[in-house]
């Protein structure tokens, strides 16, 4: 018997399937992790992984690299969190409304599904309507809000709409098709003046990666704004994730609110929501939108993201973006040898889906071929490459990556499909 397995039979007992959160539970039984250094991690039997999970995301730096150390000894000197402002929530702050100037006012959250359930509540205060628009198969957190009709896990394991949802919130939650301007438009005429926001992941992150196409983010901009309904973009994977700054001030699309998470802590426990000065001062104790936490603005997460942006903001994003271009066109070379298949990539994000199409939306991704993912995720775990166990997730690559690590990738890939 294995570390991990032993370690899973008595995580069976206290977690509910052995795990902490769904997306991490594969068969026989998850790799338990005992330590994780650069663009590899350890587990608990001694097996080394080239790591494209990355925690989900967060890690854009790496496992344990110093800007964390300097965080995490700082923090440790001085103390973790106060129920107080701090200088050092000033200072991360200041550096995302200089990277992302339209979020003019923003508060801090412990994690992206409070970031965007209080940015939903938000839009609903201010523009006393009821009614969110969301984009089937993007994921905006585990909140009765979002789990409607939503991708990562909850599509994984087959209840993309989770039971014990209220009627009425769902009932307030409406659908449409991502990259489908249509669809949207539909759902406006149907709901005629009740829609208080449309929320979409600018880029698809939880039903594989999803790019969203010409045309169609600036689309969805016009459209709210002649039917006064507020856009939000859900930048909590994109943020900071192709250049120093958000996607949308990439393609100059400026939404409303937009929400962050992931790589503005580093790793540790974060998530923000902001936008304009006149909608953020809605919240509370200026206004009368309730948003509060006790780790909200804590110093550790704070610490995290301010050694975090100070890397970014010299970071050589464009190389790493380059270098994944050439990896994602190899591996599909490869693949398309053996069968059908679409890898989509952009920045440091990309995703295999075993299909015949061409993915552009969640029922392309849906139609995709799981149980052959599955077994090339179980070939990879096997030969030292860690993904996330499903297509329905993004591989996340990290400045620590080296050409001779994703040289590997492809290797393995071809050897998956000879045997
Ligand atoms: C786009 C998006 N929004 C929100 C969330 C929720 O963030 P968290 O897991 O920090 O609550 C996620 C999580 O993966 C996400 O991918």
């Amino acid at each position: 018997m294995t570390q991990s397995s032993f370690q899973f039979s008595k995580a069976k007992e206290l977690f509910p399937g052995g795990v902490n959160s769904p997306v991490r539970s594969y068969e026989p039984y998850p790799r338990y992790i005992a330590s994780g250094k650069g663009a590899s991690i350890y587990d608990v039997d001694g097996s080394s992984y080239t790591d494209y999970c990355l925690a989900y995301g967060p890690l854009i730096l790496g496992h344990a690299h110093p800007s964390m150390k300097r965080a995490l000894s700082k923090a440790s000197e001085i103390g973790v969190n106060f129920g107080a402002p701090t200088e050092f929530e000033v200072d991360l702050g200041s550096s995302i409304k200089e990277a992302i100037p339209a979020m003019q006012k923003m508060r801090f959250t412990s994690s992206g599904t409070e970031a965007t359930m209080h940015a939903i509540r938000l839009a609903r205060s201010y523009t006393k309507k009821n009614i969110i628009i969301k984009a089937e198969g993007c994921f905006h957190g585990s909140h009765d809000y979002a789990l409607i009709k939503a991708g990562s896990g909850a599509l994984t394991h087959g209840e993309p709409s989770s039971p014990g949802i209220p009627e009425e919130v769902a009932g307030s939650v409406a659908i449409a098709a991502f990259n489908d301007i249509d669809s949207f438009r539909k759902v406006i005429r149907e709901k005629q003046g009740k829609v208080a926001a449309v929320i979409v992941e600018p880029v698809m992150g939880n039903a594989g990666v999803i790019l969203p196409e010409r045309g169609f983010l600036a689309d969805l901009r016009e459209l709210t704004s002649e039917n006064d309904i507020l856009l939000i973009f859900d930048e909590v994977i994109t943020g900071f994730r192709f250049h120093y700054g958000a996607y949308h001030t990439q393609i100059g699309v400026t939404p409303d609110l937009i929400t962050l998470g992931k790589i503005i802590g580093g790793g540790l426990p974060i998530g923000a929501f902001g936008g304009s000065a006149d909608i953020m001062n809605q919240v509370s104790p200026e206004g009368k939108t309730y948003v509060s936490g006790t780790f909200s603005a804590n110093v550790l997460s704070m610490l995290g993201g301010i050694e975090t942006l100070r890397v970014l903001k010299e970071a050589d994003y464009s190389s790493l973006t380059k270098m994944i271009g050439k990896m994602s066109s190899e591996l599909s070379s490869v693949i398309e040898r053996y069968v059908q298949c679409s890898v989509n990539h952009i920045g440091t994000m990309f995703q295999i889906f075993f299909n015949r199409r061409e993915v552009r939306n969640y029922s392309d991704a849906i139609g995709s071929d799981q149980k052959q993912f599955l077994r090339y995720f179980r070939f990879a775990l096997d030969s030292g490459i860690y993904m996330p166990p499903s297509t329905f997730e993004t591989n996340f690559v990290s400045f620590a990556h080296t050409e001779e690590d994703m040289g590997r990738l492809i290797s393995m890939t071809e050897e998956f499909f000879k045997q």
